[in-house]
């Protein structure tokens, strides 16, 4: 058993206010609230204002878990936020953050895994904590997608939405709970499958890029649907076979809030009914690395989960990337 273990003490989140329904998009594409909430599960996502960015969002939420925990900000030792739409190329939105909390004691940084950044993030943080290097970590998935979408491609445009959530990690001396597995997996061999394949550092932003606007997602997404069942079910797996628990010991699965019917399908797949499937993806979309602690928190505060429940994330995304958490609380 390693000399410490790390448990989540205090969670939150922060999602814009301005909403966007699927009627609002069928007067923007021609799509139909019908066809998007039986393809999709999605009603409304949260978009933000113009004048409000990814840090914002981000710091609101590590506030309010740094609050539910009691803890100050000057006792955090990291922060990692995973984000791939940071306010700006560099500094880190991290860093932005850690200056916002006012966690000066801590060293920050951002992690590129799309819609698997926050469970990629927890996987490095826990493996810090619980060698002893730091008490203290907040694990944050935050992004505004909105702002790589383009809303000329109905494909796209109708999946995904803003937010934030956190959670503040703690290393205690070991007592076989908190995170006990982690499994984060990539394949760069299908990035081609979703991505923004312009405007980076290869080919900086032009006007003829803005214009055709490949600098925006781009998704094949019947491709995307067939990897992330099996791969987010075999995350899952993975950390439940090295923990030693079965899928009915499992109070809670969190899966990434992708597609209503990729996560029935999983669930299906590790055999956990519905009942214990956290799904919130009628209100917020794909919120990418936001989607897992939005939603952990939001279960946390409803009463869905508590002390000594065994509680199960997974997640997939552009890279192609893939991750798992398997917690105790
Ligand atoms: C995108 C997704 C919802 C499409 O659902 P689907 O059942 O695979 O639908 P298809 O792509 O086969 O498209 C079926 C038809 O609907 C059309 N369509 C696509 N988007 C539409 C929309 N918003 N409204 C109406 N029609 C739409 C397509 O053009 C296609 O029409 P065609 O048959 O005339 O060509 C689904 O593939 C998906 O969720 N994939 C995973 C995406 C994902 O999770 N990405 C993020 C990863 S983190």
């Amino acid at each position: 058993m390693p000399e410490f273990s790390v448990h989540v003490v205090g969670t939150g989140r922060a999602v814009p206010e301005r909403v966007l329904t699927n009627e609002d998009l069928s007067r923007i594409v021609q799509t139909s609230d019908e066809w998007i909430t039986t393809r999709t599960g999605i009603k409304r996502r949260h978009v933000a204002a113009d004048h409000e960015r990814n840090s914002d969002f981000a710091a609101l939420a590590c506030s309010r878990a740094l609050a539910d925990a009691g803890c100050p900000a000057e006792s955090v030792d990291y922060i990692f936020v995973g984000t791939v739409t940071g306010d700006l190329i560099f500094p880190s939105t991290a860093c932005l953050v850690q200056a916002r909390i006012g966690a000066h004691n801590a060293a920050a940084w951002d992690l590129s895994a799309a819609c698997s950044g926050f469970l990629f993030s927890l996987e490095q943080a826990t493996a810090l904590l619980r060698t002893g290097r730091g008490k203290r970590a907040l694990v944050v998935g935050s992004e505004l997608l909105t702002r790589l979408t383009n809303w000329q491609d109905r494909n796209t445009c109708v999946l995904f939405g803003d937010g934030a959530g956190a959670v503040l990690l703690e290393a205690r001396p070991a007592d076989g709970g908190g995170v006990l597995a982690t499994f984060s997996r990539s394949d760069g061999r299908l990035a081609d499958l979703l991505s923004a394949p312009q405007g980076g550092s290869a080919e900086p932003p032009t006007p003829a890029i803005i214009e055709a606007r490949t600098n925006k997602i781009q998704m094949k997404g019947n491709e995307v649907f067939k990897y992330a069942v099996r791969s987010m079910g075999a995350a899952a797996q993975a950390v439940l076979s090295e923990a030693g628990v079965g899928a009915e010991q499992i109070k809670l699965f969190i899966p990434h809030q992708a597609n209503i019917r990729i996560i029935e399908a999983i669930a299906t797949r590790l055999g956990i009914d519905a009942e214990r499937v956290y799904v919130n993806i009628a209100e917020y979309g794909n919120t990418s690395a936001a989607s897992v602690p939005i939603a952990f928190d939001e279960a946390r505060r409803a009463g869905r989960i508590g002390p000594g429940d065994h509680v199960l994330m997974a997640a997939f995304g552009g890279g192609f990337t893939w991750g798992s958490a398997l917690l105790k609380l």
